[in-house]
This record gives structure tokens, C-alpha cells and sequence, in this order.
């Protein structure tokens, strides 16, 4: 009888991150390259799960999505369009032609400003290197997962708190780690004020963002912003942390609603929570809003003071609901496969 041959599968699990400092503006597309350093802190709850297989040869490679009820089903067009040319260039990467299965499942809302794309890009290239049986650092996974187009990948390959900083060549632009997730215990609740996908993508954000005239000014007080933030981290700071966070995330909003053609992702609910953060500050509470390219409100802040806020965020009208997250650990392989 001959040994049945080992199926070459695999399935890893990765975390989105949220950006204290924002990337907002390519320098180079092919590359995908910012133009400025970014910082965030990789998540604990919102995961993405991915599985890849390879398939015998002269198969196409096919992208499946898993729905929350637990369906597996062809990917939109477009999107599979975007994992099939990962596939190939990480096939490339290991130097192997092979069509491969893929299926994805995010625990959270993709495309609404959660840096699904972060997690899901991630998730793929560690799968994805790990089928291909390849084994590789994190700074090159990190290289590798941010060429999938989702440049903020690169930081989600680490755990804790990490900075991508604005390299100078392709090899240059991987993660680095500030801090692992066991040095600052800081908590995310999230307030998602609208769950569904964006019509603007990240994309064409970083595209517009040059043509603000406030982009030049947030140019110029990136360096000091950015030292502020390392230092907050490095002393654990989170009163020094938090204003400079939200003035960022105010700002990223700025450039994005005054670029030409403007792009406005805020919604009535993202001001009233915004508003709520302000009001809980007044209270004593330590917290502090950012908000990526979507509706959706993160509010950093200590574990002690998470379940007050948690409370408040939840009871205002326009929150549909929030999630409770905190700062997480790197991607993970996981025996549980999606198919
Ligand atoms: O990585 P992308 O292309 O999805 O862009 C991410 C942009 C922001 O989430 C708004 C900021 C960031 O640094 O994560």
C-alpha cells in the first residue's frame, strides 16, 4: 500500500491592527510604499481565519469566502482578482507554480474601516507561504504581505506595538515591533456605527490624499507626532498617547474630506461618539478616539476604565453595537481549516 501523501494545507489565524499614527499616502504603488511612518497596536478579537491548499496541477486557483452562517462561497470577482495575484507572486516568492484553494473568514465587519484588509492579507501570505511548506522571517512575511496592496499588513504581522516605517527601498519596508503585547495592556472598544463596507476604498484614499491642501501641514508635523507616540509607548503613557492619537485620526479625516474629489467616511454617529469620548474625558475617564478609513469609532483605552466606557458607548442611539478589543499577539498557524 503506499503511504498517503501529506496534503500541503494550511491555516492561520491573524489580528487587524488599529493605526495610533496613520498611514495615508502612497509613495510608490507598485511597491506599495508609504510616504510617511505609521504606527498601531495589533488587535486580540478582530481575526481574520484563512486556509490555503494547493491543487494538483493545471487546476485554478479559487477563492472562497466563508459567510457567517458558515457557507462556503465563490469570493466577489473583484476581490478574488486581488487574492489570486498574492497567490501567484507568493508562488513566485517560493519559486513553485501552483493553483491553490483559498478560503477566507473574517469574525468581523470587512471593509468598514476595521482594517479587515490588514488581517485578511495577512492571514493569506503566512497560509499561503505555510501550504507552500516555505518557512520565512517575520520582517519578510511582513515585506511579503504588505505587496498584497494592503500596506498596513506589514504592521499586522507583529504583535503588540509596531511601526512601519517609510523605507527607502522595497526590502526596507517591513514592520518593526515597539513593544510586545504584554508591555501595555491597552483596550479597544470598538463603536461600530455602521458595519458595511465602504464606497471609497483605502486605495483611493491613499491616491487623493496629495491633492488636500492640508496634507503638507500634516507632513510637517508627522516627525514630532510620531516621537510623541514612541515615547508614550516606551513610558506607557496613555494621557501623553491619547491626544496626539485623535488628533491624527481627526486629521487623516481632514485631508481625506478636503482632497480632490473629497471622501468622507464620517457619519452622524461617528460625531456623537466622538462627542461621547469628550464628555467621558470630562468625567475622568482616560479615552481617546481614532478612526480609520470608515464610520466606526475605536476607543483606546485602560482595562479599568473599558467596561465604563464599553457601557457608555453601547447606549447611544446611534451605536449599533461595539466590540471589545485589546492589544493582541502575531498570526498564528491553527489546525481548524475552513474546508
Ligand atoms: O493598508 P491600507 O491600504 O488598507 O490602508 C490603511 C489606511 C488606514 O487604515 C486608514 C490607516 C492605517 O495606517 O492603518
Amino acid at each position: 500500500m503506499t503511504p498517503k501523501r501529506r496534503k500541503a494545507k494550511a491555516t492561520a489565524v491573524a489580528a487587524a491592527n488599529i493605526a495610533f499614527i496613520k498611514y495615508w499616502g502612497m509613495r510608490d504603488e507598485e511597491l506599495v510604499l508609504p510616504v510617511n511612518p505609521s504606527i498601531s497596536m495589533t488587535l486580540d478579537a478582530c481575526k481574520s481565519r484563512c486556509t490555503a491548499e494547493l491543487l494538483p496541477g493545471g487546476a485554478e486557483t479559487e477563492v472562497l469566502l466563508r459567510s457567517t452562517y458558515g457557507k462556503l462561497e465563490p469570493a466577489p470577482e473583484r476581490f478574488a482578482r486581488g487574492v489570486e495575484a498574492h497567490v501567484e507572486r507568493l508562488a513566485a516568492w517560493a519559486g513553485v507554480s501552483s493553483p491553490m484553494r483559498i478560503a477566507a473568514h473574517n469574525n468581523f465587519p470587512t471593509g468598514a474601516g476595521l482594517a479587515s484588509s490588514a488581517a485578511g492579507f495577512t492571514a493569506l501570505t503566512v497560509a499561503v507561504v505555510g501550504a507552500l511548506g516555505k518557512k520565512a522571517e517575520p520582517t519578510e512575511l511582513s515585506v511579503l504581505a504588505r505587496l498584497s496592496g494592503s500596506g498596513s499588513a506589514a504592521r499586522s504581522v507583529f504583535g503588540g506595538y509596531v511601526e512601519w516605517p517609510a523605507g527607502e527601498h522595497e526590502d526596507a519596508g517591513h514592520g518593526v515591533q515597539l513593544a510586545p503585547p504584554e508591555y501595555w495592556d491597552l483596550c479597544n472598544v470598538v463603536a461600530i456605527v455602521d458595519p458595511r463596507p465602504k464606497s471609497v476604498s483605502s486605495r483611493e484614499g491613499h491616491r487623493l490624499a496629495p491633492t488636500s491642501p492640508y496634507w503638507e501641514r500634516r507632513q510637517e508635523e508627522l516627525p514630532a507626532r510620531l516621537d510623541v507616540v514612541r515615547r508614550a509607548i516606551a513610558v506607557r503613557d496613555l494621557e501623553l498617547l491619547g491626544p496626539v492619537i485623535e488628533k491624527d485620526a481627526v486629521e487623516l479625516h481632514l485631508v481625506a474630506m478636503s482632497s480632490e474629489r473629497p471622501i468622507f467616511y464620517w457619519q452622524a454617529g461617528t460625531l456623537a461618539v466622538l462627542e461621547a469620548a469628550r464628555r467621558m474625558r470630562d468625567e475622568g475617564l482616560q479615552v481617546y478616539a481614532t478612526i480609520d478609513a470608515g464610520p466606526n469609532v475605536h476607543l483606546i483605552c485602560r482595562p479599568e476604565d473599558e467596561p465604563a466606557v464599553a457601557a457608555r458607548v453601547r447606549s447611544l442611539e446611534h451605536v449599533d453595537y461595539v466590540i471589545r478589543d485589546r492589544v493582541g499577539g502575531p498570526p498564528a498557524f491553527d489546525d481548524r481549516h475552513l474546508f
